[in-house]
């Protein structure tokens, strides 16, 4: 059994937060007819990782408030990580 299963989960809670809270994420726009391309939810590879075939989404910013933050977190995070380069 993988002893890092609560360090994995809490972070993986952590990023899809992180990342509901910053953006919406929306079906694509075909960019020749204007209208939305609808995703198939069960496009999956088969085999060891089952895992969703590549599609292609819209991430985008739920406001210019967020889009600051995001940047303010990035550079306060690079600048603390520096050392450690
Ligand atoms: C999404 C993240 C992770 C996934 C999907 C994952 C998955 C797995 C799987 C499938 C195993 C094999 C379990 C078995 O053989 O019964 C494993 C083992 C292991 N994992 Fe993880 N793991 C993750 C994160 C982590 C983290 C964050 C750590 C450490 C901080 C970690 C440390 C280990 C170790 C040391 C083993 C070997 C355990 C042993 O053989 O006794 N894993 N992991």
């Amino acid at each position: 059994m993988c002893p890092g299963v609560h360090l994995a989960e809490r972070n993986q809670w952590r990023i899809v937060s992180k990342l509901i809270w910053a953006f919406e994420i929306k079906e694509p726009i075909d960019p020749t007819t204007g209208k939305t391309i609808s995703l198939d939810p069960e496009d999956y590879s088969n085999g060891l990782l089952h895992a969703p075939k590549p599609f292609k989404v819209i991430f985008k910013p739920r406001s210019q408030a967020h889009i600051d933050v995001i940047k303010r977190e990035y550079e306060e995070s690079m600048r603390d990580l520096a050392p450690f380069e």
